[in-house]
């Protein structure tokens, strides 16, 4: 097995390639004046199983474009089969035609996937609320990781709460919510939303009493942080103690971080699913043991 990732997922793809004891093979990213892509392989992949890293958040369209030549490459340098792993899988918020004539651009990105010859793909608590199981769009086969389990460890192991409630910003964040309850071992609620905008959300206040409670909001992702920070409102409004962020995750776009702390959250937990100023888990021995199985 050789590890090889796209620009953005470099230094995952290091830590994954450590993981498992296999060769990482760098790659060479160079941009023309025009704006167009060029990527090299820096090795030998002939007959060998690649696992290609990519993740997609914060320039999804670049950053899939340089997947596409990049699986195209390996494919024609003659690697046996490309597993790609997307850490982050951007468009999968669209996985559906909200309104007459969009474009279901999940769909899309799926086909373009297996288009370029991927064997097998590799995601973590991917957003596609509406699609219930990857199979149901992949022909390939594939797998949905997530990286719940490790949030809450890692919350378990460096804060001391006081009885802590953990609560989803929405009721499509249900099932990431009830792992880390479950690992925390305490209850759990989510809220109902609303959104009005790209970065603008109305929340409904919850009917559970959070008085005096340290909360754990947990989510798939920070984009604008305009969910995170509704939900602080309204449970520090409601007397809530301490409000504590867990999120797989972080892409923090638009000074997200600043606005987050700035609403009262105390601290925010992410993966480096994502590189961020809270990347402070890693996924790496998640992707490594999904791949080693
Ligand atoms: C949406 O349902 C997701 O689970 C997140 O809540 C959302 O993507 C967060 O976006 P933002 O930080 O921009 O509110």
């Amino acid at each position: 097995m050789l590890i090889v990732a796209g620009s953005p997922s470099v230094h995952l793809a290091e830590k994954t390639a450590a993981q498992l004891k296999v060769p990482y093979i760098s790659t060479q990213f160079k941009k023309f004046p025009d704006g167009e892509k060029y990527v090299r392989v820096n090795g030998d992949v002939k007959g060998q199983d690649v696992v290609l890293i990519q993740s997609t958040a914060l320039k999804p369209d670049e950053y899939l474009i340089e997947y596409f030549l990049l699986a195209d490459a390996l494919k024609d340098l003659g690697a046996k089969r490309i597993r790609a792993v997307f850490p982050y899988f951007a468009y999968a918020r669209q996985d559906e035609r909200f309104t007459l004539g969009e474009a279901i651009s999940f769909q899309t990105v799926v086909k373009l996937i297996e288009a370029v010859g991927t064997s097998e793909i590799y995601t973590i608590d991917s957003h596609r609320h509406r699609i219930p199981d990857l199979a149901k769009v992949f022909r390939i086969r594939s797998h949905e990781l997530t990286a719940m389990h490790a949030l809450a460890n890692y919350i378990k192991e460096r804060f001391t709460l006081s009885d802590p409630i953990v609560i989803g910003p929405d009721s499509e964040s249900e099932p990431w919510v009830r792992t880390v309850a479950s690992e925390l071992g305490t209850s759990y609620d989510v809220m109902e939303k609303k959104r009005l905008g790209p970065d603008k959300v109305e929340i409904k206040p919850l009917s559970l009493n959070v008085k005096g409670h340290d909360i754990v909001i947990t989510d798939d992702i920070i984009s604008t942080g305009g969910t995170v920070i509704e939900a602080t409102k309204i449970l520090l409004g409601a007397g809530a103690r301490r409000i504590l962020v867990a999120c797989a995750h972080p892409i923090l776009a638009e000074n997200a971080l600043e606005k987050i702390s700035a609403a009262g959250v105390e601290d925010v937990v992410g993966t480096d699913s994502v590189q961020s100023p809270v990347s402070r888990v890693s996924v790496a021995p998640i992707i490594a043991e999904a791949l080693r199985k």
